[in-house]
């Protein structure tokens, strides 16, 4: 089966076809994921009817599982594996989660702009998710380009944020939806880490804005005029210019690249609706800065 990418916008994503996830891949084949991945940022691959086993094995072939994405909140029974981020709206019964449920809460906060797992030292490389159950009605899942993003930036704004340096946390992010009802336990083990503001992609030497949610501080900075900074760079880094739209089909495999990405998914009936999708994610090279000494 020969590999086809078509792009799907001039910057950002592109459909792959020829690639059969379900199947062990050889090494070509993997190679032609990463490259189109280089370049293209996101890769729908349509058609893939995946297990829960056949999408972590696809997934390994990205590098190691950065898993527990389901364990940062105290308490939660888990409806998959520990390998998988459930970004579906059900409970371990299947049931839909009620209106007020706590990992309904959390989970809201994929509709800011994020980059996975940037509340880690060590952020996601490809996150990889698999739409079991789709919605056409809303629960779209939208895609920014980072590098076209830095690339617009003029050059004394580029100057200036070369070498900031943020503070993440799940804290933040959920914070400023509101959600702000945590343990000491979860405020201790969520508490902020360090991120470059710009980096470097480790293959194509492509610079990018490493913007998220996640973000609370600028390293230095008084806190307001960090927040409001940080504002104005979502706010240009997300024109509809640096956007893709992704609208779902059923067993869509849909691959990002934390290291050169944004995503949100957008509002959807989810007290109503069932919406099933799993997600597996890989870990990044490595921390994108020193984190300061506790
Ligand atoms: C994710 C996420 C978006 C979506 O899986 O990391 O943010 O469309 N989900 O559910
Ligand atoms: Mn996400």
């Amino acid at each position: 089966m020969s590999i086809e990418t078509r792009p799907l916008h001039p910057t950002i994503g592109a459909a792959m076809t020829g690639i059969d996830a379900r199947r062990p891949q050889t090494r070509e084949e993997v190679a032609a994921v990463e490259a189109g991945m280089d370049r293209h940022a996101v890769l729908v691959l349509p058609g893939q009817d995946l297990t829960d086993e056949q999408q972590l094995a696809f997934t390994r072939n990205f590098g190691p599982l950065q898993e527990g994405a389901n364990t940062t909140l105290t308490a939660t029974t888990l409806r998959l594996g520990a390998a998988f981020a459930d970004v579906s709206n059900l409970d371990k019964n299947n049931e839909r989660l009620q209106r007020d449920d706590r990992r309904r809460m959390a989970a809201l906060g994929n509709r800011l702009w994020h980059s996975d797992a940037t509340f880690r030292v060590v952020p996601a490389r490809y996150s990889l998710l698999s739409g079991r159950i789709v919605t056409t009605d809303g629960g779209n899942t939208e895609f920014a380009d980072m590098r076209a993003a830095y690339d617009a930036l003029d050059a004394a704004t580029k100057a200036e944020i070369e070498d900031l340096v943020c503070e993440h946390s799940l804290i933040y992010s959920r914070g400023q939806l509101g959600f702000t009802d945590f343990t000491d336990e979860e405020r201790h083990r969520m508490r902020p880490v360090l991120h470059r503001l710009v980096r470097t992609h480790p293959v194509t030497g492509r610079k990018s804005l490493l913007l998220s949610a996640h973000i609370g501080a600028i390293v230095g900075w008084p806190r307001p005029e960090a927040m409001a900074f940080v504002r104005d760079l979502m706010e240009h880094a997300t024109q509809p210019q640096f956007v893709y739209v992704h609208r779902w089909t059923r067993n869509d495999l849909v691959i990002w690249d934390n290291r050169q990405t944004m995503h949100r998914v957008r509002r959807f009936d989810d007290l109503n609706i069932v919406r099933d999708m799993r997600r597996t994610t890989t870990m990044s090279e490595g921390p994108t800065v020193a984190q300061q000494a506790a």
